[in-house]
């Protein structure tokens, strides 16, 4: 009998190693763009359907909290959601619970910070424990005031209208935080400037304009600066989700590191901002085709196939952090199998992620008897030591709850010369809730 794939309940997966790994697959929807698809809807005029939305707990969660600010959502069929905006947001009745979504309550906040209206926001133990002032710092600016624990943590108040205008530098690189100024400023008198020092992820700016905003978007620097006009209004539209490149990662870099196996995911987004992992694991020496490269909806996509692959340790330059911060996790176990050290640098951001993730990987890496170095900002993985570029594996590691801490473990184990367990697999969807099937699907064994 199978034990159940996932699910809240089990409370530990294991993976085995595999045979050769063959298939092609569809990656689910990508979650930043599931997120801004809801809110961007909720926000504007009118109607707006979703194909293609990813229907993990984060983004069922902004689902559920686009509702609570006035908006009609509503279910028609797989990844298939129609969203009736009311042109606005209305003050929610109870506090708005973002699960374990960073992207979904920072985006939130920013939307919401644009209305006369107070809004109590929490979130699971992980997002509780993650940093919000990065966002409330400059919607402080602008106007909006709040209540919230030491620290900036979660649950706190925000009471948002009157904004005006607001010329901001990210102090870090992240999306997160450029996506809620713009949203405020859609409603500040006066709009907004942000200024990123390195270029990050901009489906907000793509996606605002998708809704016919007006957005301009110039170089500055080695960076970039966005100008936003306020008082915009928004009208509904049609949005067509590309699969998600930080979960193809999963099954490509399987892959690359099973001897003799081939997997194609079909659909994936290629948006030049998310895939610095496709270009480093080139660089290690992956054997990694691209095809059928196309236009939709606004982004490229393609079909990625990856064949094992003896890779080389390379330098990862700290630039392209941004392009791949939610991938070092697998890039680590990638390089786990790799001939010599593998060096992240300029990484520190991914230590307020879902969990401290340089700490949970070098952890889980270590009991699986690979080599590592750790300091602040950065991550050196020393590579196979055994033969045949092959993982000791043979242990049971901790992931806090981590989505991508787990299923990076579990990739290890399908390629490590023992077994790799996890706990807390139910957290895997919330990401990527058909990781286990998809994975088998492609001759993986992972039990619950
Ligand atoms: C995201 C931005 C990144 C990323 C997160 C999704 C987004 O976070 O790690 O998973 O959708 O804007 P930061 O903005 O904190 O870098």
């Amino acid at each position: 009998m199978t034990a159940p794939a996932s699910g809240p309940g089990a409370l530990q997966m294991t993976a085995k190693r595999a045979g050769p790994l063959k298939g092609v697959v569809r990656a689910p929807g990508d979650k930043s763009i599931s997120h801004r698809a809801l809110i961007l809807g909720a926000l504007a005029a009118g109607v707006t359907e979703i194909e293609g939305l990813l229907e993990g707990d984060d983004v069922k969660r902004t689902a559920a909290a686009m509702a609570a600010f006035g908006a009609g959502v509503e279910r028609l069929g797989e990844g298939h959601w129609r969203i009736e905006g009311r042109g606005g947001f209305s003050e929610p009745q109870d506090v708005v619970d973002c699960g374990n979504a960073g992207t979904g309550v920072r985006l939130i906040m920013g939307a919401a910070a644009g209305f006369p209206l107070s809004a109590t926001f929490t979130g699971d133990a992980s997002l509780r424990g993650r940093p919000m002032m990065r966002v409330l710092n400059p919607l402080g600016r602008m106007g909006a005031t709040w209540l919230c624990r030491e620290g900036g943590r979660l649950p706190l108040t925000l009471k948002g209208g009157g904004l005006k205008h607001i010329a901001y530098t990210l102090p870090q690189a992240s999306a997160q935080v450029k996506s809620a100024v713009l949203l405020a400023g859609l409603l500040a008198d006066g709009g907004c400037e942000v200024i990123e020092p390195e270029p990050t992820r901009d489906h907000t700016e793509r996606m605002l304009r998708a809704f016919g905003a007006e957005v301009e978007v110039s170089e500055a620097g080695s960076g970039r600066r966005i100008v936003l006009a306020g008082g915009q209004t928004l009208s509904g539209t049609r949005v067509r989700v590309p699969g998600d490149p930080s979960s193809a990662a999963f099954p490509l870099v399987a892959a690359l590191v099973i001897p003799g196996s081939e997997v194609t995911v079909e659909g994936v987004l290629l948006n030049a901002l998310r895939i610095g992992l496709l270009d480093t694991l080139g660089e290690m020496g992956a054997d990694i085709s691209v095809t059928n490269v196309r236009e939709e909806g606004g982004e490229t996509v393609a079909d990625i196939t990856a064949r094992y692959s003896e890779l080389t340790g390379v330098e990862v330059p700290p630039e392209r952090a941004p392009s791949m911060i939610d991938e070092y996790p697998i890039l680590a176990v990638a390089a786990a199998f790799a001939e010599g050290p593998t060096v992240m640098r300029g990484i520190g951001e991914m230590r307020v992620k879902e969990s401290d993730r340089i700490a949970l990987m070098a952890g889980g890496l270590a009991a699986c008897g690979v080599g590592l170095q750790e300091d602040a900002e950065s991550l050196t993985v020393m590579g196979a030591v055994r033969a045949n570029h092959t993982v000791a594996g043979g242990a049971r590691v901790t992931t806090h709850g981590d989505h991508r801490i787990a299923m990076s473990h579990l990739i290890l184990g399908l390629a490590a010369e023992s077994p790799v367990s996890v706990d807390e697999p139910g957290m895997i969807a919330t990401s990527f809730p058909g990781f286990v099937d998809l994975m088998r699907g492609l001759g993986a064994g992972i039990e619950a």
